[in-house]
């Protein structure tokens, strides 16, 4: 695995919802198509994700793929494999992954990528780091040059340690919020039973793969959202006027 993105230029666009529709659908065929029969999948989560499910079912409804299994990375990815018609195992019954999928919040050009806006990051890295191929899906919009620049990074954490890993991840240059759910009282719990706090780094993250590990080693830290030396691609939509191009 020998990650580098090359891409010339950065720009950020304001698209339409359905723009953005689009563009995660030219990304999700794109990745399918890398797909061949006898495979097992591992399937990310996110909306980007999500419509590669979709488009991963319709392949294989349509007998255009044959013999493809898929491990989920979560309740989420399970679930829509299913409706979809994409049958799935459990990672713990396969020796290895041929090709995963998943999305990002953010990119840098050395395929760094920060992940775990959905609180889903742990089982993702496990899925991602067990492929032999790992493609990340991204509009352009989470191209970065240095990653925490437009995304906290999100960090699982056991919930009877939050106080002193709150504490820890200060003493890192971080400045951590618990993440609370939407229309609740009460912190987000993720699949695993543990909470999320999300932590903006003011000074920026120089070095990603430093801070991942330095993150990790607090004692009640599950896992971050930062993964580095994973992804084998990156797929980049950008979008020019009503046309998408993936590179
Ligand atoms: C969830 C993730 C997602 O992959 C990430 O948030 C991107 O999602 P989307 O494709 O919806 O933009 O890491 O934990």
């Amino acid at each position: 695995k020998n990650p580098t993105l090359s891409i010339s230029a950065v720009s950020h666009n304001v698209t339409t919802p359905e723009a953005q529709d689009a563009i995660k659908r030219a990304l999700a065929k794109e990745a399918v198509g890398l797909v061949k029969s006898g495979m097992v999948v591992g399937l990310g989560t996110g909306s980007t994700a999500s419509i590669a499910i979709q488009e991963l079912g319709a392949l294989i409804t349509q007998g255009k793929l044959k013999n493809v299994v898929a491990v989920g990375a979560n309740y989420q990815s399970r679930v829509l494999a299913r409706q979809y018609g994409v049958k799935t195992v459990d990672l713990n019954d396969i020796n290895n992954i041929d090709i995963a999928f998943d999305g990002a919040d953010e990119v840098d050009f050395n395929k760094n990528i920060l992940k775990g806006g959905g609180a889903a990051h742990t089982m993702q890295k496990v899925v991602d780091s067990v492929a032999k191929e790992c493609v990340i899906l991204a509009d352009q919009s989470k191209i970065v040059y240095q990653l925490g620049s437009t995304f906290p990074v999100p960090v699982e954490v056991i919930p009877p340690a939050i106080s002193p890993v709150l504490r820890r991840l200060v003493t890192l240059g971080g400045i951590p919020e618990i993440r609370s759910a939407l229309r609740k009282d009460g912190p987000v719990i993720t699949d695993l039973g543990n909470m999320v706090v999300d932590v903006s780094f003011p000074n920026g993250i120089e070095n990603p793969a430093e801070l991942e590990k330095s993150i990790n080693l607090i004692p009640g830290v599950v896992e971050n959202g930062i993964v580095s030396g994973i992804a084998t691609s990156v797929l980049v939509a950008i979008q020019d006027g009503d046309s998408v191009t993936v590179m």
